[in-house]
């Protein structure tokens, strides 16, 4: 079994804050990050798979790549996840809520069984991994 890496960037903002909390429990949770912030992402998606023989791929990476432009990329780029996704109105948006969003969008679009592991960097300190094995 292969395990096969397209890297992608993106720019978003985001608050971390939850709505039902105060402003201080926020800032106590959340710190700096409770206040309006940007990131320029970067994130790994990892398809597995067996060589074809014919083509000498697992899948080909531009078609892994059109996928996480049309799910991802061109849905989220430059918004502010908490206003602008609806998928975040009621989910914080931390690393790892939008990990497993992302999951979700990737995986019914990219052939069945392909999508093995998720790496979303929000610096070049933080990251999330996410595999469901
Ligand atoms: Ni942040």
């Amino acid at each position: 079994m292969l395990l096969l890496t397209k890297k992608t960037r993106f720019c978003c903002s985001h608050t971390l804050r939850k709505k039902e909390w105060n402003d201080q429990k926020n800032f106590e949770v959340f710190g700096q990050c409770s206040n309006l912030h940007g990131h320029n992402y970067i994130l790994e998606v990892t398809v597995r798979g067996d060589i074809n023989d014919e083509s000498g791929m697992i899948i080909n990476l531009n078609t892994v790549g059109k996928i996480v432009n049309e799910k991802i990329v061109n849905v989220i780029d430059h918004t502010n996840l908490n206003t602008d996704i609806p998928a975040f109105t009621d989910r914080v948006p931390t690393l790892e809520n939008m990990v497993m969003v992302f999951w979700d969008w990737l995986e019914q679009a990219l052939p069945p069984g392909t999508l093995a592991k998720l790496t979303l960097y929000e610096t070049e300190n933080n990251k999330i991994e996410y595999t469901k094995e």
